[in-house]
């Protein structure tokens, strides 16, 4: 289930042009279970109208604070009260400043100084309006304070220059309230470690050895984890995916890269995940040049002989030095097309893990690049999990789940 379902958002748009792109926000909030509650200051409503939101979040909302009714100046103090984040985006320099300054002149000023919620702050803006010292020294003094602002992005601004002042996509945004809310999870104060994606092992400049590993087991793992209150460093193989908002992500995309980053990184962490498909392979020399066809002496009546040597195993290294690592959680993937269980019992065994998540990666609805998984956990305690046809996502919630038992036991 996703953090954001039941959760009580607070959206504040202000008078950009970016405040078109908060309607897509509010429908994907809605979508994934949350309460929103819309706030347009009076220049937002030049750009959009409350109908636009409200059709969105099927609930009133509010852009008067003095309308005559008073219901407006009664319900500020009941929004700050109920939300769990309240999140402004588009914030303008005008917007930045009041919110800085204490300003309490308009709704959504009000319930920015009367919650106790988390404040997020998407600036988007004209770049020099932006980089202007007292737009700057605003969001300073908003993040001394706390307040979790959230870089904008660089790329073409309504000006039609090039520069940093756009509005991040929806799908940033939505990381960024994820994390906050989710801030209190069960993996709270946790440091853990994802690995994603195939690694590429180069044959001669141009070519490589790889895998059909997409990355998006992996991406939903550290997704998962931020969401529940991890602090998530993800190790990315190739992988066509976008770094999710709040992770810190290493690209490591050989397996000796990656076997170095794991090892770095798990140093102080709590948990490991190693969801990427590592080769078990690599060339043994890479040729400094293009391999030509002509060029390519056949012996033994083949076109080309690779010769290749086996990589070290990452997890089984780490059981070597266990020492190092006092208490890490280990959970391996075991990606089969034939004899599955077999296959996740002898890498839980001869790894030293504490859980193996096995696949038969052969079904169309399982495995790499699909969006869903049919996984069994197999446990070090002997039980064995065969769960059903699900989304990656929910494939990760369980995952965590066993991790979070694991902890608790340590
Ligand atoms: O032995 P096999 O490669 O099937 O094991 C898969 C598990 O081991 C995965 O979790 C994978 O990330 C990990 N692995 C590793 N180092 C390697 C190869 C695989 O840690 N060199």
């Amino acid at each position: 289930m996703s953090v954001l379902q039941g959760a009580r958002i607070v959206v504040g748009v202000a008078g950009g042009i970016a405040a078109y792109k908060a309607a897509d926000l509010v429908s994907k909030l809605v979508q994934a279970g949350a309460l929103v509650d819309v706030i347009l200051t009076a220049h937002a409503r030049e750009f959009v109208t409350p109908l636009t939101f409200g059709a969105l979040s099927q609930r009133p909302v509010w852009a008067d604070l003095w309308e005559p009714t008073g219901m407006a100046a009664a319900r500020h103090i009941e929004l700050a009260a109920a939300a769990q984040a309240l999140l402004v985006a588009p914030a303008t320099a005008n917007t930045i400043a009041r919110l800085a300054h204490g300003l309490a002149d308009d709704m959504l000023a009000a319930v920015a100084l009367a919650t106790t919620a988390p404040l997020l702050i998407a600036p988007a803006m004209e770049h020099h309006m932006l980089q202007h010292p007292a737009t700057q020294a605003n969001l300073a003094l908003l993040a001394a304070r706390g307040a979790h602002i959230i870089p904008p992005e660089t790329g073409r601004l309504a000006s039609g220059e090039i520069g940093t002042g756009r509005l991040p996509e929806t799908a940033t945004l939505l990381g960024a309230l994820r994390q906050v809310v989710g801030r209190g999870g069960d993996l709270a104060g946790r440091r853990v470690v994802v690995t994603a994606g195939g690694t590429q092992e180069a044959l001669d400049p141009v070519r490589y050895i790889g895998n059909r590993s997409s990355g998006r087991q992996g991406f939903a793992l550290a997704e998962a984890a931020r969401d529940r209150g991890a602090q998530v460093t993800l190790i990315a193989g190739a992988t066509a995916l976008p770094t999710p908002y709040g992770v810190t992500r290493i690209d490591a995309l050989t397996a000796a890269a990656m076997r170095a980053a794991v090892l770095a990184a798990c140093v102080e962490a709590d948990a490991l995940v190693m969801s990427a498909a590592v080769a078990d392979f690599t060339p043994i020399a890479v040729a400094e040049h293009k391999i030509k066809k002509r060029e390519v002496a056949s012996s033994d009546g083949a076109d080309l002989v690779l010769r290749l040597q086996r990589t070290p195993d990452i997890l089984a290294d780490l059981d070597a030095v266990r020492a190092q690592y006092p208490g890490l959680i280990r959970v391996g993937f075991a990606a089969e097309t034939r004899e599955v269980a077999a296959a996740g019992r002898d890498k839980l065994a001869r790894k030293g893990l504490d859980l193996v998540v096995a696949n038969d990666v052969s079904q169309p609805d399982s495995g790499f690049g699909s969006a869903t998984n049919t996984v069994t956990l197999f446990h070090k305690d002997g039980r064995t999990e065969a769960l059903p046809s699900l989304p990656k996502t929910a494939v990760a919630a369980h995952i965590w789940d066993a991790v979070v038992a694991l902890l608790a036991q340590r």
